[in-house]
């Protein structure tokens, strides 16, 4: 059996990026391996968050886990700084890293540009990310595709300390992506990714969105002139990634959209996609008032938070005795 490990900020807005490029994953190998999701809120405050704003998103996002299928019988789901590993790992492998690879992470360089001095959590952020991965001695990191340069940094901390320390410290991990969902696009601008943080409401579809909500976004969502449905990345990248969205979440492959939609204008696919999207989204939001009327999510979490801190302390020991750290 593999282990997997992944996990998801914080935030409000988890939208069907989120989904389609990890979520979706985590429920799919919970039959075959073992699997650890934790809600990552020690990443999230590498930004200045309100913190019952930060309660509330982690309830939330807990019970998005549950609602999306992950059953907590089968995998861990527990929250980031109830195992306190994850900082104390962190700092070990701070210790193997160079601020050289760390300031080529394309996401620190997009948060910190034009800036003077960034925040040293943002700079930090990817160490804490290959902590979360190492402490569980993680084999499979299910993620979308703006996580690569994180997870091959993750596996070069790993290398690099099995280089020095001895082999076996560390368990070296592999990223694993989607094949359609793996970048899902801005609606409004489909040369940048759906993210959670974008002003404009309408670039994005959020699992939580009124069904008026997810209509208007995919009606609005930008295409272009020539009235054609084709997969063609570079001249019709508005098309395209509606295209993917149908596809991952129909499960029909993109060839098989072209050819029924040959000759229907935008307007009827659009209407098409609404239809999909609704049909995927409304049972995850029926079971996640469920959840959060059920009670349960604390016992779960806790219970959840014992099971990855047995795990994490069986690492850590390991960590520390190769390192010579204690007595
Ligand atoms: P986060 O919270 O930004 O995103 C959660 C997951 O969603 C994926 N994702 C997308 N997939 C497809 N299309 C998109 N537009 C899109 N936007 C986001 C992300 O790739 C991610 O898989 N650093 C991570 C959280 C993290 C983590 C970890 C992940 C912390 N520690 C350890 C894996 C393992 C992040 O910020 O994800």
């Amino acid at each position: 059996m593999k282990r997997v490990f992944s996990g998801i900020q914080p935030t409000g807005n988890i939208h069907i990026g989120n989904y389609l490029g990890a979520l979706k994953q985590f429920v799919e190998l919970q039959d075959e391996d073992e699997c650890v999701y934790c809600i990552v809120d020690l990443h999230a405050i590498t930004v200045p968050k309100d913190p019952k704003e930060l309660r509330e998103n982690i309830r939330s996002v807990a019970a998005l886990y549950l609602a999306v299928g992950i059953d907590p019988e089968k995998s861990i789901v527990f929250v980031q700084s109830d195992v306190s590993g994850h900082a104390e790992l962190s700092w070990i492998l701070t210790c193997s890293s160079y601020t050289g690879e760390l300031s080529r992470m394309t996401q620190f360089k997009q948060k910190s540009r034009e800036k003077e001095s960034a925040p040293t959590g943002l700079f930090m952020y990817p160490v804490l990310m290959a902590s979360d991965i190492l402490l569980y001695d993680t084999n499979i990191v299910p993620v979308g595709d703006d996580q690569k340069q994180h997870i091959e940094l993750t596996r070069d901390l790993a290398v690099r300390i099995n280089g020095k320390y001895g082999e076996g410290t560390l368990v070296v991990p592999e990223g694993k992506y989607m094949k359609s969902g793996a970048r899902i696009m801005a609606l409004d601008d489909p040369t940048s990714k759906m993210s959670k943080s974008a002003e404009n409401e309408y670039s994005r579809i959020s699992l939580m969105d009124t069904p008026n909500k997810i209509k208007k976004a995919i009606m609005r969502a930008t295409t272009d002139s020539d009235g054609e449905i084709r997969y063609d990345v570079e001249n019709k990248p508005g098309v395209s990634n509606l295209l993917s969205i149908y596809s991952a979440f129909s499960g029909i492959p993109v060839e098989k959209l072209e050819e029924t939609y040959r000759g229907s204008g935008y307007g009827d696919f659009k209407k098409d996609l609404v239809e999909v999207v609704m049909e995927a989204v409304t049972p995850i939001q029926q079971k996640y008032r469920d959840v959060m009327e059920s009670g349960e999510l604390d016992t779960i979490l806790k219970e959840g938070a014992e099971k990855a801190d047995a795990i994490a302390e069986k690492t850590l020991r390991r960590v520390k005795e190769r390192f010579g750290l204690g007595r």
